[in-house]
């Protein structure tokens, strides 16, 4: 009985996180990542650079330097939610201003769905 609890208890918090709303409300097809893959170019790659390493044009005058976007490492968050919320919000007092007005939802998850497709998967 008590190790069945525990069994219910271990998929509870398994399912949770799900639950909360981590997943990319837009499913990872073809045409989600190139449209992602375009949306990033337009909006994004000046600063994170063409593939995504932080190298672009306008990095060199920026301090904090803009992050390396197909690493593991997510200094504001890794799952689908988190870095949603980034780039609506942006991170305050940096450059990375946010794209909530400059773009529709569906777009900030496809640029989610082109990241995850050139970089590591995600920790889970
Ligand atoms: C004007 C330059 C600039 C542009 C344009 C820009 N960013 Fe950023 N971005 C930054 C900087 C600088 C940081 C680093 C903030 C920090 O160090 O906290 C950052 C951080 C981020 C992060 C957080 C990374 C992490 O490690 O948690 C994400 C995600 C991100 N940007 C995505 C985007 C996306 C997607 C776009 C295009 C829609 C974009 N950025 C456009 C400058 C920019």
């Amino acid at each position: 009985m008590k190790y069945s609890l525990t069994l219910v208890a271990v998929s509870l918090a398994m399912v949770l996180p799900a639950a909360a709303g981590q997943q990319n409300a837009v499913p990872s097809t073809p045409k989600s990542i190139a449209d992602g893959g375009s949306a990033y170019n337009r909006s994004c790659a000046s600063c994170h650079g063409k593939s995504g390493t932080g190298d672009g044009p306008a990095s060199k005058q920026l301090n904090p330097k803009p992050s390396n976007l197909v690493d593991a490492e997510w200094t504001h968050g890794t799952s689908d939610s988190e870095i949603f919320a980034v780039i609506r919000s942006g991170v305050p007092k940096t450059a990375m201003k946010g794209f909530a007005s400059k773009m529709t939802e569906r777009e900030t998850w496809d640029i989610i769905n082109y990241l995850r497709s050139v970089g590591p998967a995600p920790v889970k």
